[in-house]
């Protein structure tokens, strides 16, 4: 026999968004399918092509529940305001095959570290190249200042390319009755609980986000998906704290004068974080007309309404508040539960190692004190290598995988990388998720990520060059 060997150990996952699988609506689903397909003959409208512009009932529910959680100022939410999609990435896709031209649109603006996984999105519509990140800021979430000076240069670009070539400033691929608006800009982010920082953007800033989308045609897609993970961000504080984030960016743009026909904004939510990714629905919340004509994405033309099936068992599950009751009696206690003990750990261990916890998940001008979402977000301590490295020896030596700062970067745009690698860059940032372990594998994630910190501080002191084959895959 030979020697004995040490079992390698579980990987343990802070990198990974997914909601651990035993809090996926189970239950809520199979009751929804159970009732949804024992109606015999008459089952034919969900077993069919779906209306483009998603099932009715499920629109109808939908918007009374919107209405509940945002309580909008401008007004309920109308079915006629919804289109039901198949999540928030494919929905992203049709937003931009409907209402872009990369012959025409200048650019998609990110708001950066970027929820990456949305760039080869970008891509696949045509804007590779046309990618341009904007820092995010620590006083009210976005630079707006460097967004306007962006979109001024573009502007004058795009102008000046159109002189000189002798054609005119207008859509060449996308024309005609199908396309009855092609906007010049488009501007992504995640303006609350934000994947990957955790941050949270304060009213004033979401104002002036929107004056400036109207300003230069720009539309403002707003991945809203982690707006119903929330509580209060200190424990002491649990019954005094307001929860509620400030108004989503399409309720701005609806109750702020002089909102156009299509809007500037809107709202791409997913019941992913809710029920399980797998569901695979979600919806955009946007004018009637913006709407209507995302309905008349050429898919929806040819398949029906996308996720047609399941869409009506969601609509069962909130008609029956089954799903009202998994969000607020077992999501949000759970998630709760992790996140308080995860940024306890990080206090006792982490912070005595010169990590620094840089989620904004307190807007500045308003008496918020609330944490949500999915991500918390810090900022390595003085001295070590970048995130990168450091992840790539968590992962080799300790089992441990944390999303680092590299990945955050705005694909193709040389400024993002830039300003990543800068001493105060995003590069030496790493995102941590408490969606997907127990409390029990958070603890002790975070006891690898200290004893990695310390094996890598000691190898620094030591002068030893650690970033030599230290590698690791972005995606
Ligand atoms: C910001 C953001 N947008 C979109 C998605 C994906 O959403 P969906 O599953 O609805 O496609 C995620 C998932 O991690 C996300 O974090």
């Amino acid at each position: 026999m030979g020697a004995a060997t040490v079992p390698p150990q579980k990987i343990l996952n802070l990198q990974l968004g997914w909601p651990s699988p035993r809090l996926c609506a189970r239950q809520g689903l199979l009751d929804g399918a159970q009732a949804a397909l024992a109606g015999g003959n008459d089952m034919s409208p969900i077993l069919l092509y779906g209306p483009h512009q998603g099932h009715p009932p499920l629109r109808e529910s939908l918007a009374h529940w919107l209405t509940d959680v945002y309580e909008p100022t401008a007004g309920s939410v109308t079915p006629d305001r919804l289109c039901i999609t198949n999540g928030a990435s494919g929905n992203l896709a049709n937003i931009l095959l409907k209402f872009t031209d990369p012959s025409y649109t200048r650019n998609v603006f990110m708001v950066e570290p970027t929820y990456f996984l949305a760039c080869p999105i970008f891509e696949d519509c045509g804007f590779s190249g046309k990618l341009r990140g904007v820092p995010e800021d620590a006083s009210d979430g976005i630079d707006l200042d460097y967004l306007r000076r962006q979109l001024e240069l573009a502007e004058i670009g795009a102008r000046a390319s159109c002189e000189r070539r002798g054609v005119a400033d207008e859509p060449i691929a996308k024309r005609g009755p199908n396309y009855s608006h092609i906007y010049k800009y488009v501007v992504y982010c995640v303006p609350t609980y934000s994947n990957p920082s955790g941050c949270t953007y304060t009213l004033r800033l979401r104002e002036r986000l929107v004056a400036l989308a109207r300003e230069y045609d720009a539309l403002v897609v707003s991945d809203d998906v982690y707006d119903f993970l929330s509580w209060p961000e200190d424990p002491a504080s649990e019954r005094d704290a307001v929860t509620k984030p400030p108004p989503r960016l399409v309720d701005i743009d609806r109750s702020m004068p002089g909102c156009m026909e299509l809007g500037n904004c809107v709202s791409n939510g997913s019941f992913s974080k809710i029920v399980g990714p797998g569901v695979r629905v979600g919806w955009s919340e946007c004018t009637a007309a913006f709407a209507t004509q995302l309905s008349e994405v050429g898919s929806s033309s040819s398949g029906g309404a996308p996720s047609h099936l399941a869409s009506t068992l969601v609509d069962l599950m909130l008609r029956s508040q089954w799903l009202q009751r998994h969000i607020s009696d077992t999501l949000i206690p759970i998630y709760k539960e992790r996140y308080y003990a995860l940024i306890s750990s990080i206090k006792s261990q982490l912070i005595p190692q010169g990590y620094v916890i840089e989620a904004k998940n307190i807007a500045s001008d308003a008496s918020l004190s609330s944490a949500g979402g999915f991500f918390t977000y810090l900022r390595l301590p003085r001295g070590l290598p970048s995130a990168k490295v450091l992840a790539a020896i968590a992962l080799k030596e300790h089992a441990l995988r944390i999303a680092f700062g590299h990945m955050f970067i705005v694909a193709g745009d040389r400024g993002s990388l830039q300003r990543a690698e800068e001493p105060q860059g995003f590069a030496r940032c790493i995102r941590l998720c408490w969606a997907w372990h127990e409390v029990e594998g958070i603890k002790e994630a975070i006891e690898r990520l200290a004893a990695v910190t310390a094996d890598v501080q000691a190898r620094v002191q030591r002068g030893e060059d650690i970033g030599a084959g230290a590698s690791i895959g972005i995606r």
